[in-house]
């Protein structure tokens, strides 16, 4: 069964999503750790509620990025965990962790890259005037939403569109595609080479 950590910053959305598939055994992996960055984030008692263990720290203790990326290391060795799922960590990742964990970590970003990198995506979406922006799943490498796409869902722009009723849209659909994206990893479903994704499907 494929053991993965979940990191997270905010509320939690997609921890929900993923632990529900779990449990409702639509997704056969176990959660072995939540890594969280920011101690009142709504995440931790999604976790809590779901009884996922925490790894909760805060930056600012640490005197370095490199200091806590050891920790967290750490904290993943001592669990086996075989795949992270960043869901909204909102911090850069340096080597300590891409390197060990390259083709193992997973990230999901508001919008279809390499449009609208970094923070507030759905907001570039807007303010740029695109008519379709959408949900991209991708491995991790070392660049800022940089690594190999898995998968990319679209969402259209509509003319009276918010960044309320967008973001509404785009975390419905990634509610839908991060589960099945973590589905197919488990099913090993997935092969990456150089920067291209083969997703194998049961009809080949
Ligand atoms: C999600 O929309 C995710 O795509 C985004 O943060 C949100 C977290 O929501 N991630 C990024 O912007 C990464 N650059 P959640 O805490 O409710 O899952």
């Amino acid at each position: 069964k494929l053991r993965i950590a979940i990191f997270a910053s905010g509320q939690g959305s997609n921890f929900q999503a993923i632990a529900d598939a779990v449990q409702h055994r639509k997704l056969d992996c176990s959660i072995e750790l939540l890594v969280c960055d920011k101690p009142a984030a709504p995440v931790v008692e999604r976790a809590h509620q779901s009884g996922v263990e925490a790894f909760v720290f805060q930056p600012k203790q640490y005197a370095s990025r490199a200091d806590y990326e050891a920790e967290i290391l750490l904290e993943l060795q001592k669990r086996s965990v075989d795949l992270i799922v960043l869901a909204g960590y909102m911090r850069i990742i340096t080597n300590t962790l891409v390197e060990p964990y390259y083709g193992k970590m997973i990230n999901i970003h508001p919008s279809l890259l390499p449009a609208f990198p970094g923070v507030a995506a759905m907001e570039q979406a807007l303010e740029y005037g695109v008519k379709v922006t959408g949900v991209t799943v991708h491995f991790v490498d070392g660049g800022m939403d940089t690594g190999p796409i898995i998968a990319q869902q679209a969402v259209d722009i509509r003319p009276d569109e918010t960044i309320e009723t967008l973001a509404a849209r785009i975390h419905a659909v990634e509610q839908e595609l991060y589960p099945a994206v973590i589905n197919q990893i488990a099913n090993q479903q997935i092969k990456l080479t150089g920067r291209h994704v083969q997703i194998i499907t049961n009809a080949n």
